[in-house]
């Protein structure tokens, strides 16, 4: 089965872009929403995309999205919310997965990706966050005439990601020393064409309907092994001290407070849990080493690689 033409809800964000441009090599019809299209314009050099200034929270506009789809596909997602009660992830992802499921009822679109993500679990997820991923991912496959595909990745890396740049930026700027919370919690980060591929597998094959894919890279590192690792890579020398819980906690309650939320409660809670597979990547796909991407974007500042920035400084 080949769907035609997609909505891709998040289609310009980090993981959206690579997946349209794989989308657009195997000849799909893409339509993405953005609440900011002037920001998104060098998209449009896609003859096979649509993009569209729209709000996906407007159940009319969704419907309208939607007309002549054959399958959607949703990464909207947050990672931190305005307020500090968790209405904000429960909005963001819950009501949203009510929103489209409804649209996709009304335009009889019959496939649905979801992106959801790993540890996502509506009852025991230790944070807001992953709590609502867990509610969203449940109601969707749980929706009747909904052929849904849920993914579940641990960190994703590659260029403009937001772990790996982050911390780069941090430790430059950092003193000799950097205080990290959360040391010990273990992820295996996925890189991001590697996830685009699984979702363009996915809208190919019938068996992955219903099924729940966790997405991991092939190794597994602290998270201290990591920013250490990103130190070396952009080669600065700084001592990385791991927090011990009651600093961690303490950090995040600061932070919390600070304009853009560097790190908040939530994503302290998200971090009680390691970020690891169990199995291997779905599809039959071997997963990128992270060593073999990310000292190509950390290191080359180019023009194009600048873009992001300029872009949000705008
Ligand atoms: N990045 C990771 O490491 C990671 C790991 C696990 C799971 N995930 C999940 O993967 C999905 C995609 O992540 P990403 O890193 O690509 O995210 P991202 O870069 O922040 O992109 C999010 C996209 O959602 C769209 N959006 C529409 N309405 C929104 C709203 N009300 N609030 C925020 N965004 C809205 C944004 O489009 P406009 O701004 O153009 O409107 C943006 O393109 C998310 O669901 C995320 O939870 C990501």
């Amino acid at each position: 089965m080949r769907a035609q033409r997609i909505c891709i809800l998040g289609g310009t964000g980090f993981v959206g872009r690579h997946l349209i441009y794989r989308l657009a090599e195997h000849g799909y019809q893409m339509r993405v929403p953005t609440r900011r299209y002037e920001r998104h314009r060098d998209l449009l050099v896609l003859p096979t995309l649509d993009l569209v200034q729209a709000d996906i929270h407007d159940p009319k506009a969704l419907i309208q999205l939607f007309a002549g789809c054959e399958a959607v596909v949703n990464l909207a997602g947050i990672l931190n919310e305005k307020g500090h009660n968790g209405r904000g992830f429960y909005h963001a992802h819950v009501e949203l997965a009510h929103k489209i499921a409804a649209a996709c009822h009304k335009q009889n679109i019959k496939r649905l990706l979801h992106m959801s993500a790993l540890n996502a679990d509506a009852r025991n997820g230790p944070s807001f966050y992953l709590r609502s991923k867990g509610q969203a991912e449940d109601f969707l496959h749980n929706t009747r005439d909904l052929h849904v595909t849920s993914f579940r990745p641990s960190v994703i890396f590659g260029p403009e990601d937001s772990f790996f740049n982050r911390f780069a930026k941090l430790l430059k700027i950092a003193p000799r020393l950097f205080p990290l919370a959360c040391p010990r919690v273990r992820f295996a980060p996925v890189y991001v064409d590697d996830v685009a591929r699984a979702f363009v597998h996915a809208l190919q094959d019938r068996h992955s309907f219903g099924q729940h894919y966790d997405l991991c890279g092939p190794h597994v590192y602290t998270l201290k092994q990591l920013v250490e690792y990103t130190a070396s890579v952009i080669g600065v020398r700084r001592r990385v001290i791991g927090l011990s819980d009651f600093l961690s906690r303490w950090q995040a309650h600061i932070f919390e407070y600070l304009p853009g939320k560097p790190f908040s409660w939530d994503n302290y809670q998200s971090l009680r849990v390691d970020s690891v597979c169990r199995g291997s990547f779905p599809f039959g796909l071997q997963p990128t080493a992270l060593e073999a991407i990310v000292p190509g974007y950390l290191t080359h500042r180019t023009a194009h690689s600048r873009y992001p920035a300029y872009r949000s400084h705008a």
